[in-house]
């Protein structure tokens, strides 16, 4: 059975790929902030016919994603998806003017860097073993139209920035891995139906999932490295 490594699988985009991967017959680690308060995942785990693990991670505390590395260190893994991000305080329609030039809140700006930037990348260096014991070698990145410097339109510096960055060590990444033949994917879900949205959203998690699924079985050694959104569309940095 193949396993599949999901971060923030309590909610949201995370939730439903831990759903679609379970029905895929994958074996799923899925870990998230607060177990005990994930009662959907837990319920998931509960009636999913194959099998769902759940761990406690949060993805901007490097001791913690380190200690459940070394505790997996005999468990291979197929793929990787760093889904857990934040766009910065919640909700976001009351504290944007803390992501506006003139207005900035710095301490907002590390903390949204620390958890979409620093984070996926630390837990792809602390994973790497399971990556390259594994069969499929796929480390996922669920990035953003909004970091694409061509394409993004929302002046949300924090968040815009933290998905550019991401970019940029994503491209990075897929040179860096090639000659161990891990491929590297960065993603964007479209604009779908999550708290992040709060309302404004027009995508169901179902299709989104559904359609990067799709596109990471597509992933291999000739396109390692690209941006694309979930439905195939090639996206430019
Ligand atoms: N929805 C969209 O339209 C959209 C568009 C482009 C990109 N994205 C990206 O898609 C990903 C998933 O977002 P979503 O739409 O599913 O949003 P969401 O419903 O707000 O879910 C965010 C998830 O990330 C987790 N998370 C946040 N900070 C974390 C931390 N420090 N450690 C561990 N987990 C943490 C949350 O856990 P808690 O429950 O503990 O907070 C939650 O599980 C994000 O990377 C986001 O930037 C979403």
């Amino acid at each position: 059975m193949k396993t599949v490594f999901i971060t923030g699988g309590n909610r949201g985009l995370g939730l439903e790929f831990v759903k679609q991967y379970s029905q895929l017959g994958y074996g799923v680690i899925a870990t998230c902030r607060n177990p005990d308060e994930a009662r959907e995942l837990n319920d998931l785990k509960e009636t999913s016919t194959t099998d769902i693990k759940i761990h406690s991670l949060d993805v901007t505390n490097h001791q913690e994603i380190d200690s459940l590395s070394q505790s997996l260190s005999n468990t291979p893994i197929d793929i990787i998806i760093n889904n857990a991000g934040i766009i910065g305080p919640f909700p976001i329609f009351k504290h944007i003017e803390k992501q506006r030039f003139k207005t900035m809140d710095y301490s907002v700006w590390e903390e949204v860097l620390r958890t979409n930037l620093f984070g996926p990348i630390k837990i792809s260096e602390s994973f790497l073993e399971n990556i390259k014991n594994g069969q499929d070698k796929k480390i996922i990145f669920i990035s953003s139209t909004v970091g694409s410097i061509n394409e993004g339109k929302e002046s949300a510096y924090a968040y815009a920035t933290s998905k550019t960055a991401l970019n940029k060590a994503i491209s990075l990444m897929a040179e860096n891995l090639k000659s161990e033949h891990i491929h590297v994917l960065a993603l964007c879900p479209g604009y779908v139906k999550t708290r992040m949205n709060g309302g404004g959203a027009n995508l169901e998690t179902y299709e989104s999932i559904k359609g990067m699924i799709k596109q990471i079985d597509a992933l291999n050694e000739s396109n390692t490295g690209i941006f694309l959104r979930y439905n195939g569309e090639k996206i430019t940095w």
